[in-house]
């Protein structure tokens, strides 16, 4: 284990990289990945992958994608350890600069576009109406990029359980204070049928509905929702996944 908070990354030819994060953005990250893991499978198994050979090229790229969607967040450690005393100036630089400062620690790294696009516009909503983009150039729809898409929708489950106000721009849902993760996970999940669906990707938000259909999945995502805090985990990424043109 390691002593400081963050995600390991082994990238292929034994290079390694550390991003430090604070607990709670590492354990966001990680149980949004846990989550993303079973929506990319279920996604791949009902869709267009479906006799797709390369599914699992895409599976784990989407691992990849989600694992580093909050990488950006990693230069902004001292405002966001403030906790309370962050303002909602320092709020907004934070969320307009992560997803930037994502987008360009990922190019460094030489990650392949769509897993850096998923840094920069997983705060992009379906209706055009997110950022960094959305109005000022029309971002929405399909323009957005699949992963990204995708991401913005498990973002929105993970923070809306568990109510971390930096992760995302949605207005914080109120729970009940005694609510289970289990219930806070269903007034979410009506939350977003009822209020928000414009925010997403009309077939992404299917098939996460249609998955939660499934009695084991459902019950393994809230078990996902409900584990002890993690603050350090790695992420091995295989060399195809670094390949350009491999699709
Ligand atoms: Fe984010
Ligand atoms: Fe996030």
């Amino acid at each position: 284990m390691n002593s400081k908070s963050g995600i390991q990354i082994y990238l292929p030819g034994n290079e390694s990289k550390f991003i430090e994060l604070l607990p709670c953005d590492v354990d966001h990250t990680y149980k949004a990945t846990e989550i993303g893991k079973k929506f990319f499978r279920f996604y791949c198994e009902n869709s267009f992958a479906k006799k797709q050979r390369r599914a699992e090229y895409y599976l784990k790229k989407g691992e990849i994608a989600i694992t580093m969607h909050d990488v950006g967040k990693t230069n902004y450690m001292d405002i966001i350890a403030k906790g309370e005393d962050i303002t909602e100036k320092e709020i907004k630089a934070i969320k307009e600069g992560h997803v930037f400062d994502g987008f360009f620690i990922l190019a460094d790294l030489k990650m392949p576009q769509d897993i850096c696009t998923t840094a920069l516009c997983h705060h992009e909503d379906w209706n055009g109406n997110g950022y960094p983009i959305g109005e000022r150039a029309k971002m929405n729809g399909q323009k957005i990029p699949f992963y990204a898409r995708s991401t913005r929708l498990i973002d929105f489950v993970e923070t809306g359980v568990n109510n971390n106000r930096l992760c995302t721009r949605s207005r914080i849902i109120n729970h009940g204070t005694n609510l289970s993760k289990a219930d806070k996970f269903d007034a979410v999940i009506l939350e977003m049928n009822e209020n928000y669906a414009d925010y997403f990707d009309p077939v992404a938000l299917d098939i996460f509905n249609a998955m939660m259909a499934e009695h084991e999945i459902r019950r393994n995502v809230i078990k996902d929702l409900e584990a002890p805090e993690k603050n350090y985990f790695e992420v091995h990424v295989p060399e195809e996944i670094m390949k350009i043109g491999t699709k």
